[in-house]
This record gives C-alpha cells, sequence and structure tokens, in this order.
C-alpha cells in the first residue's frame, strides 16, 4: 500500500472512531474504556448455492462492514443500539434472557452470538452495552447479518478473553445462523467475513473447509454491485426450500451411486444418474448445484491464470443456471444483469448471495464503468420502477481492533 492510500485508510478509521464514540456516549452517558470496532460484508464471486451441497465457493470479503462499539458493564444487562434505523431507542436485554428463536429483530444476531458462545462453554461473566453501524446496504445479500455475528464474536473473543480462532468465529456465526434465528444458512458468509484477505477472494472447500486465498487481479478491470433494492430477508425467502429439495435430490441419487453431497459429482456423473430423482422441479436443483460446482472449480483455474474473460464467462452460466434451474433470481436481479451483459466492456456478471432480491456483482473494465452505472441504472429504473444502487468496490481483511 502506497503512503498515501495508508493516510487516507487511517483518516477514515479516525474520521469513523470519533463518530462512533460520540455517539456511543450520547446513547450510553459516556464512552470511558468502550473499544471500536469492524467486520467486513462480503461478495461472493462464484459458487452460489453450493455452500449447503458439499461444494466449493469463492467469495470474498469487502472494505463496506459493520462498525461496533462494545464495552463491558458490571451487571447482566445487555443493551444494544444501532445506528442504521432512524428513531430506534436502546433495546435492552439479559444475559439470563438468551433464548433461541425468538425474534427480536435486528439484536438476534449479536444476542445470538452470545447465545452460542455460551452453548460452547464460554459463558460471559458480564453484559456490555454495544452500540452499531453498518456500512452495508441492508438485506442487500453482501451479508449484513453474518457481518454482525462475526463482529459480535469479535468482540467476545476480545473483551471476555475467549480463546477462539477466526475460523471457529465462523462456525459459532453460523451456528447462531442456524440454532438462534431459524436460517439453514451454510458457511459461506461467516467463513468469508472471518477469514477475508485485502485484495483476495477465499477458494473454500465447504466440507472440509480447506481454503486457499487467490489474488483477484482483474488487469485493471473494477467490481461492481449493483443492489437491486428490492428487499430480502433468509428466513422470509425460499431458501430453506431450496436446501430440502437439494437434500431430497440427494436421498434419491444416493440409491444409485455412492456419494456423500452433489458435490461429489461431475456434470457426466450428473447426466449418467439424474434419471433417478423422481421430479423435474428436484432435478433442476441437483444439477445447479453440480454444475454451478464444477463451474467454481474451472472458475478459479483460469483467474489463476489471469483468463479473466473465462472467469466472466462462467459468471454469466452461473446467474443463467440460477435463473433457470435454480429459480432464484427474480426480476429484479435478471434485469440487472441482463442489462450488464449488453455493454461493451463487461467482462462478467451475475447475482450474488442467495438471490430473490438483493444484489448482483459484475467485472467490468475501467473505462466502462460509467457507462455501466449510468446505462444499468437507467434501464433498470424504466423497467422496475425504482433506483438500483451502484457501489465500486474493493476486497478487505477480515474483522478488526480500530480503536
Ligand atoms: C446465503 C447463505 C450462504 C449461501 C448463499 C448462497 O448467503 O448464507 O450460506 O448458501 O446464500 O450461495
Amino acid at each position: 500500500m502506497t503512503d498515501d492510500k495508508q493516510k487516507m485508510r487511517k483518516r477514515k478509521d479516525e474520521y469513523m472512531k470519533d463518530i462512533l464514540l460520540t455517539k456511543f456516549a450520547e446513547v450510553f452517558g459516556d464512552c470511558k474504556g468502550a473499544k471500536v470496532y469492524f467486520a467486513p460484508g462480503r461478495v461472493n464471486l462464484i459458487g452460489e448455492h453450493t455452500d449447503y451441497n458439499g461444494g466449493h465457493v469463492f467469495p470474498a470479503a469487502l472494505t463496506l462492514g459493520t462498525y461496533g462499539v462494545a464495552r463491558k458493564r458490571n451487571d447482566r444487562k445487555l443493551r444494544f443500539y444501532t445506528m442504521n434505523y432512524n428513531r430506534v431507542d436502546i433495546v435492552e436485554s439479559s444475559l439470563d434472557d438468551l433464548v433461541p428463536l425468538k425474534r427480536a429483530g435486528w439484536t438476534s444476531y449479536p444476542k445470538g452470538v452470545m447465545w452460542a458462545f455460551e452453548q460452547q462453554g464460554m459463558k460471559m461473566d458480564y453484559g456490555m452495552d454495544l452500540l452499531l453501524k453498518g456500512t452495508i446496504p441492508g438485506s442487500s445479500g453482501l451479508s449484513s447479518s453474518a457481518s454482525v455475528e462475526v463482529l459480535t464474536g469479535f468482540i467476545l473473543r476480545d473483551l471476555y478473553g475467549f480463546q477462539v480462532t477466526n475460523q471457529e468465529l465462523a462456525i459459532i456465526g453460523q451456528y447462531a445462523e442456524n440454532n438462534y434465528n431459524g436460517v439453514n444458512c451454510g458457511i459461506m458468509d461467516q467463513f468469508a467475513i472471518a477469514m477475508g484477505k485485502k485484495k483476495h477472494a477465499i477458494f473454500l472447500d465447504t466440507v472440509t473447509l480447506e481454503y486457499s486465498y487467490a489474488p483477484v487481479k482483474l488487469k485493471g478491470a473494477k467490481i461492481i454491485i449493483s443492489c437491486s433494492n428490492k428487499r430480502r430477508g433468509l428466513a422470509d425467502s425460499k431458501y430453506n426450500e431450496r436446501r430440502s429439495e437439494c437434500e431430497e435430490a440427494l436421498q434419491e441419487l444416493q440409491k444409485v451411486v455412492k456419494i456423500d453431497a452433489l458435490g461429489d459429482l461431475t456434470e457426466e456423473e450428473f447426466e449418467k444418474y439424474k434419471h433417478a430423482i423422481g421430479d423435474e422441479i428436484r432435478q433442476k436443483r441437483a444439477k445447479h448445484a453440480v454444475y454451478e460446482n464444477q463451474r467454481t472449480l474451472k472458475a478459479v483455474e483460469a483467474l489463476q491464470k489471469n483468463d479473466i474473460e473465462t472467469f466472466g464467462k462462467l459468471m454469466n452460466e452461473s446467474h443463467i443456471s440460477l435463473r433457470d434451474d435454480y429459480e432464484v433470481t427474480g426480476r429484479e436481479l435478471d434485469t440487472l444483469v441482463e442489462e450488464a451483459w449488453k455493454i461493451d466492456g463487461v467482462i462478467g456478471s451475475r447475482m450474488t448471495g442467495a438471490g430473490f432480491g438483493g444484489c448482483t456483482v459484475s467485472i467490468v473494465e475501467k473505462d466502462a464503468v460509467k457507462k455501466f452505472i449510468k446505462k444499468v441504472g437507467k434501464a433498470y429504473k424504466k423497467k422496475i420502477g425504482y433506483e438500483a444502487d451502484f457501489y465500486v468496490v474493493k476486497l478487505g481483511n477480515g474483522p478488526k481492533i480500530i480503536y
């Protein structure tokens, strides 16, 4: 990093720190002893809906994310405040009141992680005051919830001295999401956030959790996230339904071939055995899981060879498969992607995250960025009736202490 960039980053952290501590003092009385933290959001470059199917994923942490200010208390109270909603008050709770599946809105993310730590035998002696501020657009598919989960785990480790690795923070975050919030998500989001590395994506085998960092060198091209502003929440989406469709397809396949997960199959093997799946829809779901996993392997190989054109084509194919076989895109995401494909200089574009709304990710040549935002934005507004938002993003590190 150049000196200038380093200075800019420091200034941004300093600036945020001041705003956050001032707000903390205003909300909680003073900011004595409070510490400031940050955890990123994530974007998945390819490998969608493969993490609960025994496949590979290729996500990266962003420099957008969630800031948290925390301070241990000397009683068992928990007090939460978010700067993201207008006119909310402090939400008060207690360490003795951490009960799963009581949907408490946004506080169920930090509370779920506290509960998960306690489940793992890491008991918190005292409660805390916690202020959150997210810079990730909410419900956008960039994992604002996983970001809060990993951030909370990171804060607990720091404030209470628990012995956990970053990888364990990811696993605890997923455990909280599955068992406290009732969303059957895979490990991708929490892992990408806890393990993020600047300018790199993470090639992760979701079965063994073996991973490697791949430098994302795009020959000067930029990563643009287009946010559909169609809100979605994992819990009320068809996410869990897709997951059970795949589980059922797997059981049908296991009658004719010895596999542990859909990710064990190559495309050829799938074609050979797919007749065992007794329903056309389930066959399409399983096809996506198998082909997407193989695409991810090919995409990472292409990127390693600096072949970003092939990487981009595989991103496009991924979107088509998510649209036609997995059916998780919808009009808004399809519009963003299909408009992007029309533009010269777009190397690849696809939806990212769970789908059903949220964001797309596109790799766009530097000179085409302005045109991209203008044209896709205009076409989207015309067709969908409201604006999309665009972010030219950078890939960042995992969680950190700012102050
Ligand atoms: C959500 C889940 C992840 C993953 C993606 C789809 O982001 O949290 O575990 O399944 O959807 O790839």
